[in-house]
This record gives structure tokens, sequence and C-alpha cells, in this order.
């Protein structure tokens, strides 16, 4: 892999909508963050997933990729490795902006017919990759399918350069979607909203929980990650609030419900 290393190039420290967004964001993504104009756009998106997914993880990419550029400066020239990626949007986009971005995703399954070119079939656990050989890490929803979280986000801080910025966010088990496909139906127990699920459709739901799906709490993983000495948080807020985004993050219980989706964004330490 190639690329200039991120502290060469002086990141920023600035949160969405500072300095650090490089303007491209603004005019080739999607709407400023947080607004409520964005957090519909998403929300429409979503609603039409099942219809146009590219479209919807077209915009997403976008966006997710506007705040990378918004905490830690342009991605243009730099290493960006997108773990658990699935259909490689994101990658797309990096690349678009000019990174040098890599899928690794572990479920054949989950790869567009037509990967990113370079694509590595890796788990996150355990990825071929040296310390310290991205300037940024990317996850985007990754880490309420593993079963130990604490021991994948090892494996993005070890492979982030010193300095490098970590992009974590996942869906928190009591969010309204916590239960993804069976949601909001998991507040009643994961095997009633199965079974519910299943009932409904006529198909199997993608995910088990234990199996594929795992309750991931944002106050146990705020502590977890705060006593951790690889990584410092930059912030810890909610991913598409239109409003308070790091607010809402820092009041325990109501977090846990109306977080929606926690993001992470973390420096790899030291710096
Ligand atoms: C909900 S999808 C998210 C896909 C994409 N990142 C996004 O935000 O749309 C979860 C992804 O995590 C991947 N995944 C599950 N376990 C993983 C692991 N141990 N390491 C890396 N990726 C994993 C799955 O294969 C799947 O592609």
């Amino acid at each position: 892999m190639s690329g200039r290393r991120m502290t060469d190039r002086g990141m920023t420290e600035t949160g969405p909508g500072g300095r650090g967004m490089g303007g491209r964001g603004r005019s080739g993504g999607a709407p400023k963050d947080p607004s409520p104009r964005r957090s519909l756009a998403l929300f429409r998106a979503f609603l039409r997933e099942q219809e146009d997914p590219d479209a919807c993880y077209a915009l997403l990419a976008r966006d997710a990729a506007d705040q990378v550029e918004a905490y830690g400066g342009p991605v243009a020239g730099r290493v960006v490795v997108d773990v658990g990626g699935g259909s490689g949007h994101f990658t797309e986009e990096f690349r678009r902006r000019g990174a040098d971005a890599f899928l690794f995703e572990p479920d054949v399954r989950e790869l567009a017919e037509k990967p990113p070119e370079g694509t590595v079939v890796a788990d996150g656990y355990l990825l071929p990759l040296c310390d310290g050989a991205a300037d940024v890490t990317f996850s985007s929803n990754v880490l309420e399918h593993v079963a130990d979280p604490q021991t994948f986000l090892s494996e993005l801080a070890r492979v982030t350069t010193p300095g490098g910025l970590i992009y974590v966010s996942f869906t928190n088990w009591f969010s309204p979607w916590g239960g993804h496909e069976w949601a909001p139906w998991h507040y009643l127990g994961a095997e009633r909203a199965r079974a519910r699920y299943r009932r409904r459709t006529g198909r199997p739901a993608k995910h088990t929980l234990g199996e594929n799906l795992f309750p991931v709490h944002i106050g146990t993983t705020l502590r977890q990650v705060r006593g951790r000495a690889d990584v410092r948080i930059v912030s810890a807020r909610s991913r598409y609030w239109p409003f308070l985004t790091e607010t809402v993050v820092k009041v325990p219980g109501l977090r846990e419900f109306a977080t929606w989706n926690l993001l992470l964004i973390l420096r790899r330490c030291p710096e």
C-alpha cells in the first residue's frame, strides 16, 4: 500500500463543519452534518434501502466520507482501510476522493457482484496488514456483529498509524433499530421478534442474536474505550441525529434509546 501518513499532513481536529471538511464534503457529498435536511435525506434513503440499495448506500457513503474528512481532513493520498465494508460503497467513495482505499470483508456473500479491485476477504479480528499500515481505519455498523468488540477494536488500532483516525459506528442494542430487520420488536425479546419476522415475511431473519448480532451498549462501550491506552476519543456522538449529537450520548440511560447509532471518532495513540 502506498500513501502518505496522515500525521505528515498535519491532521486537523475539528468537528463536522470545521476546517477539516476540506470543501469537498459539502459540495460533493450529503447535506451539512448535523442538519435536519441531512437526517431527513438519510432517513428517506433508509426507507428505500430494499428498493434501491445502491442509492441508499451511495448517499450513506458520501455522508460517512464527509464525516471522516470533517474530523481528519481530506483523505486524498491517504491509506483508508474499510473493515467489514460489505458491498464496498464506502471504499469506492474514498477512492473517488483520491484515497488509497481497500475493502476487507470476511463474508463473500456480502460483496457486490463486482467488488472494488483489490478487495481482501479477511476477518477484522486478524487483518493481513502490518502495524500502522492505515492512515484511516473505517468500520461502519460492524461492531454489533462481532462477538468480541474490544478485540475487534484492538485490531483496528493496531493497523492504524500513530495519530491516525479510527471511525467506528454501530447500532446499539436498545436503539429502536437495535434488532435490525426484526426491530422494534427486539424490545420484547430477540426470539419472539425473530419468530414474528418469519411469520410476517415467510423467510428466516438474517440475524440471530448471539450468532451474528450481539447486544452492544453505549455506556459499556464508552467505559471500555476510555480505559484503553491505544486510542483516544475525539468524539462520541450520534451518527445520524440532526442536533445535540454529542449531548445525547452524555446522558446515561437516555443515550441507549435515543442515540440510534453511536459514532466514535478515535485517534490512535501515541500521537
Ligand atoms: C451491517 S453490515 C455493514 C456493512 C457496511 N459496513 C455498511 O455500513 O453498510 C455488517 C458487516 O460486518 C461484517 N462482519 C461481521 N463480522 C466481521 C468480522 N469479524 N470482521 C469484519 N467484518 C465483519 C459482515 O460480513 C457485514 O459485511
